[in-house]
């Protein structure tokens, strides 16, 4: 009887043994040790990390049996990609996988309790503290729980949507290239409302076609490249440098004059960062305008508007003068 049990357990060991050499797998790691010389410029977690990005940091992976050599290629599909470059550049980017991640995702295949456990919010770590408080991220949550994609998915839509956990970095803040910014900040809404796959793990709604939806808006194309989308989508705030209260379509800004005037609403977002330096140093407000973009309509400035007073009368004067001289020519 004993010895029955004993066999019963050997045999199961082994049996539990081949299974874990059969789904052990390997990856071609080979990175390059240059490159990840300059990752440890920045982080303290490179060789941890590598446990990890030996698959997710690739396109593939292969699933290695021990015993047959038997080899075996998979992919890593795109959303389960972290490029090492964009993590390294993050804010984050000295951040061990571990310190948000289970350590047990070493184990591959990941077990299920893993993936549904809690993540950390950003106010978990960022809240009250005073190192942070010039972002003020009390107000941008109070902001961003009365925006329309928490009210529409409260359980799933979370801060981590927009800022992507392995590649976010801040940008408008101490932006050198205002054309990047409004680049970088568009493709955070762009990448589920260009992208039907991200869009509805979150909605049962159709999908909304962004350039129909804003064919009304001459040279779309450049309006994209000139503002952000949440210029036109976003409440104003006073307080905080990026408004996050997303509002309903029907708000959405589509009056030309919101911004082609003289008191343009990208004062008070675009341009809010610049225009304030902008104030500090020239003591005026067009500045940023004036040098950075123009906007028909908020230029207007007192000296080109005299100047161009001055070419007008010049103008006039030139051909009431010709005028005369014909007249006088002829008789
Ligand atoms: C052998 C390759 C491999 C290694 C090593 C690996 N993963 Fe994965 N991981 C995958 C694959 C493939 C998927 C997607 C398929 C799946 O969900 O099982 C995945 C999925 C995930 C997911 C998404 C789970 C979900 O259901 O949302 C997370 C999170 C994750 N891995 C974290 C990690 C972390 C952290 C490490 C390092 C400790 C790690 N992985 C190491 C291959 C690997
Ligand atoms: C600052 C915290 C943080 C760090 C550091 C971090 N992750 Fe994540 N990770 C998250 C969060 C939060 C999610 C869920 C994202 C969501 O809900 O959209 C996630 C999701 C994932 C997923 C699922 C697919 C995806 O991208 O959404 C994988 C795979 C993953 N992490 C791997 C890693 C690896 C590998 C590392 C280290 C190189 C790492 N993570 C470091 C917070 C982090
Ligand atoms: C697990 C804790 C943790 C979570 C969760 C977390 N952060 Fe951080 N964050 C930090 C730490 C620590 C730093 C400082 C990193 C450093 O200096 O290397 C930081 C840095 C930053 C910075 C740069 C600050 C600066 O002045 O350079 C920003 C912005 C930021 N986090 C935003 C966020 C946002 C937005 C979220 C949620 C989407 C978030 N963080 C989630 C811990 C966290
Ligand atoms: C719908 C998308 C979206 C969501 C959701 C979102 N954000 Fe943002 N957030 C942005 C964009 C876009 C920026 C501008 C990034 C940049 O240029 O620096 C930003 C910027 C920030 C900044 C930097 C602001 C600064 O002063 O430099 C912080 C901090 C931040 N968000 C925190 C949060 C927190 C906390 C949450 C959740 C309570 C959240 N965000 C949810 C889109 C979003
Ligand atoms: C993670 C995916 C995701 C990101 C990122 C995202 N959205 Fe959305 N958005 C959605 C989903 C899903 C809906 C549909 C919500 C619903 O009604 O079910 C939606 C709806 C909307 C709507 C329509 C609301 C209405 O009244 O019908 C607007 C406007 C909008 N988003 C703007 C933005 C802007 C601006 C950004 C960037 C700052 C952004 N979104 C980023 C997923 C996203
Ligand atoms: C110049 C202002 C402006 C800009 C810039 C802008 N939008 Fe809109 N958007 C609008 C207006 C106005 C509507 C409502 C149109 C309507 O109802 O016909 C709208 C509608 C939407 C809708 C809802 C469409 C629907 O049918 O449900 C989404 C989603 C959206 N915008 C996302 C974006 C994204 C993403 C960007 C940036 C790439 C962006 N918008 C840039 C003004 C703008
Ligand atoms: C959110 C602010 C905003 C709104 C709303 C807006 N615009 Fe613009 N518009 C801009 C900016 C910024 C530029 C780009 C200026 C530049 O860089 O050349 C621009 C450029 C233009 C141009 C191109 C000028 C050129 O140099 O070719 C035209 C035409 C224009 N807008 C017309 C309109 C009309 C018509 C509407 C209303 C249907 C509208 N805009 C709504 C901000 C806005």
């Amino acid at each position: 009887m004993e010895k029955k049990n004993l066999i019963i357990i050997f045999i199961s060991t082994c049996s539990l043994f081949l299974f874990l050499v059969l789904v052990n797998s390997g990856a071609s790691s080979g990175l390059p040790e240059d490159e990840l010389a300059a990752y440890r410029e920045v982080s303290d977690f490179v060789d941890e990390n590598e446990e990890c990005f030996r698959c997710h940091g690739e396109s593939k992976f292969q699933l290695v049996d021990n015993t047959t050599d038997r080899i075996l290629t998979r992919q890593v599909c795109a959303d389960h990609m972290i490029l090492r470059e964009e993590y390294y550049g993050s804010n984050h980017k000295n951040f061990s996988c571990f310190d948000c991640h289970s350590a047990e995702f070493l184990t591959f295949p990941h077990p299920l309790d893993i993936r549904l456990e809690y993540q950390w919010n950003c106010l978990d770590c960022h809240g009250d503290d005073e190192d942070y408080a010039q972002y003020q991220f009390e107000k941008i949550e109070e902001e961003y729980l009365e925006s329309i994609h928490p009210l529409a998915n409260p359980d799933e839509f979370s801060c981590w949507k927009c800022h992507h956990p392995h590649s976010y970095h801040i940008s408008i803040r101490n932006t050198e290239n205002l054309r990047a910014t409004i680049s970088y900040d568009n493709a955070i809404c762009l990448s589920c409302h260009a992208d039907f796959d991200q869009f509805q793990l979150l909605t049962d709604r159709e999908g909304i076609n962004i350039i129909q939806t804003h064919d009304w808006l001459p040279n779309q194309a450049l309006h994209f490249q000139s503002v952000r989308c949440i210029e036109c989508h976003t409440q104003i705030s006073d307080s905080i440098l990026v408004a996050h209260m997303v509002l309903p379509k029907e708000q959405a800004v589509q009056n030309c004059s919101e911004c082609h005037s003289s008191d343009s609403r990208l004062m008070a977002t675009l341009y809010k960062f610049q225009s304030k330096e902008a104030r500090n140093k020239y003591g005026f407000f067009n500045a940023v305008v004036m040098n950075e973009a123009y906007v028909i309509g908020a230029n207007r400035n007192y000296y080109l508007n005299v100047i161009s007073l001055v070419i007008f009368g010049l103008v006039f004067a030139g051909l009431a003068i010709h005028t005369l001289a014909r007249i006088f020519n002829k008789v």
